[in-house]
C-alpha cells in the first residue's frame, strides 16, 4: 500500500509520528507492505510552498491508496479570508479524493468513564458512530461570499437527492454491522435541504428493513447526546451538523484527543483524528496521540481491509488506558502514570507486540 502522510499544522506532526510508527510496527507484524511519503498541507504548506494544498501534495494523494492527515489550522492565518486559510487545503483535498462519508466513532472506554464530563450512569455503555456527509452542504455550496464593502456575508446550503442517497447507504450498511439503528439528524422543521434529506433517507431505509430508522432534529440531538447518549447507534447527518455534533460526541469520551475518523466512498480513503491542530500545546510533546493512532487502525480496517490488524491497535489502546497511562488531556502533571505523546506511542507499540506474542506463543511476557 502506498500511503501519503500529511502531518500538517500544530500538534499534527507529533501525533502523526506516533500513528505512523504504530502503523509500521503493526504492518510488519501482519506482513503488510506499506510505503509512506510525507507532504505539506495547511499552514505549513502556505509557508513552504505558497499554497495550502500544493499541486505536488494533491498529486501524491491522488496516486496513493490512502491518505493520513494530522491536523490543519494555525492562528498565524486568523485574519485571512476563508479561501486563503489553511483549512481550505483540507477541504480541497477532501473534494479531490471524493470520499463523501466521514465516519466518527465515539465510545465509552471503561478506563476513561470517569474522565467524561457526563456522570458515569449516563455515559457508561455509549457506543455510537457519526456518519457525517463530507462534500456538500454549507462547506461547498455556492454562491458564497461577501457583500460589497463587507456589509454582509452569505453561504448556500444545498443537497441533491443523490448526495443524500449515497451517504445514507453508508449509514445503513454500517448499522448492519452494529446494533441496527440509524438516527437521521436534520432541521426539517425549518430547512428545505433537510426536507429533501428526510424524504430521501426514509426512502432508502426501505432497502434496509432490518435496520430501524428514527429522525431527530439537530437541536434535540445535541441535547440527547448529553442526556441519553446510549440511545444512539449510527447518527447520520449533513456536513455542518456532523462537524458540530462530532466534537460534542468526541469530548464525551473524556478528551477530544481520543477520537478517530475515516472518510470513505471513493477509492482513496482519508484518515484523520477528529481533534484539530491545538496550536497552544503544539511542539510540547504533551498532545494525546491516541486519536491519530486509532485513525491508523481505521486505515487498516477500511483501506487495507485488515480487520485483525485494526483490532490489534484498538485492543492495545484500551489496554494501555486500562493500565492507567494518561496524556495531559486526561491527567494532570503528577498523576502516577502521566506520559508524553512519544511515551504513549511507545506504550501502544509495546502493548501490540506483547499481545501478538501472547497470541502466537500462548505466553504472556
Ligand atoms: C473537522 C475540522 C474541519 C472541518 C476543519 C479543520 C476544516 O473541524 O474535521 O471536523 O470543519 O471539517
Ligand atoms: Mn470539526
Amino acid at each position: 500500500m502506498k500511503i501519503t502522510v500529511l502531518p500538517g499544522d500544530g500538534i499534527g506532526p507529533e501525533v502523526t509520528r506516533e500513528a505512523m510508527d504504530v502503523l509500521a510496527s503493526v504492518a510488519a507484524a501482519f506482513g503488510l507492505e506499506i510505503e509512506t511519503e510525507e507532504h505539506f498541507i495547511g499552514g505549513v504548506a502556505i509557508k513552504e510552498k505558497g499554497s495550502p494544498l500544493p499541486d505536488e501534495t494533491r498529486e501524491a494523494c491522488l496516486s496513493s491508496d490512502a491518505v493520513f492527515l494530522g491536523a490543519v489550522g494555525s492562528p498565524d492565518f486568523d485574519d485571512l479570508p476563508p479561501e486563503k486559510r489553511p483549512e481550505i487545503g483540507l477541504l480541497g483535498l477532501r473534494k479531490a479524493l471524493g470520499g463523501f462519508a466521514n465516519l466518527r466513532p465515539s465510545k465509552a472506554v471503561n478506563a476513561l468513564i470517569d474522565s467524561s464530563p457526563l456522570r458515569r450512569e449516563i455515559f457508561a455503555g455509549t457506543d455510537l458512530l457519526i456518519v457525517r456527509e463530507l462534500l456538500g452542504g454549507l462547506y461547498f455550496g455556492t454562491p458564497r461570499g461577501f457583500e460589497d464593502g463587507r456589509t454582509g456575508g452569505y453561504n448556500t446550503m444545498r443537497y441533491s437527492v443523490e448526495e443524500v442517497e449515497r451517504v445514507a447507504r453508508v449509514a445503513f450498511e454500517s448499522a448492519r454491522g452494529r446494533r441496527k439503528k440509524v438516527t437521521s439528524v436534520d432541521k426539517a422543521n425549518v430547512l428545505e435541504t433537510s426536507q429533501i434529506w428526510r424524504e430521501t433517507v426514509t426512502r432508502i431505509a426501505a432497502d434496509y428493513p432490518d435496520v430501524e430508522l428514527e429522525h431527530l432534529f439537530v437541536d434535540a440531538c445535541a441535547m440527547h447526546l448529553v442526556t441519553a447518549p446510549t440511545q444512539f447507534d449510527v447518527i447520520l447527518t449533513e456536513n455542518l451538523f456532523g462537524d458540530i455534533l462530532s466534537d460534542e460526541a468526541a469530548v464525551l469520551t473524556g478528551s477530544l484527543g481520543m477520537l478517530a475518523s475515516a472518510t470513505i466512498g471513493s477509492d482513496i480513503g482519508l484518515y484523520e483524528p477528529v481533534h484539530g491542530s491545538a496550536p497552544q500545546i503544539a511542539g510540547k510533546n504533551i498532545a494525546n496521540p491516541l486519536g491519530g493512532i486509532a485513525s491508523a487502525a481505521m486505515l487498516l480496517r477500511y483501506s487495507a481491509k485488515n480487520e485483525a490488524a485494526a483490532a490489534a491497535i484498538e485492543l492495545a489502546i484500551e489496554k494501555v488506558l486500562d493500565e492507567g497511562y494518561r496524556t495531559a488531556d486526561l491527567a494532570r502533571e503528577g498523576y502516577p502514570k502521566f506520559v508524553s505523546t512519544a511515551e504513549m506511542g511507545r506504550l501502544v507499540r509495546e502493548q501490540i507486540a506483547a499481545n501478538l506474542k501472547v497470541r502466537t506463543t500462548g505466553q504472556s511476557i
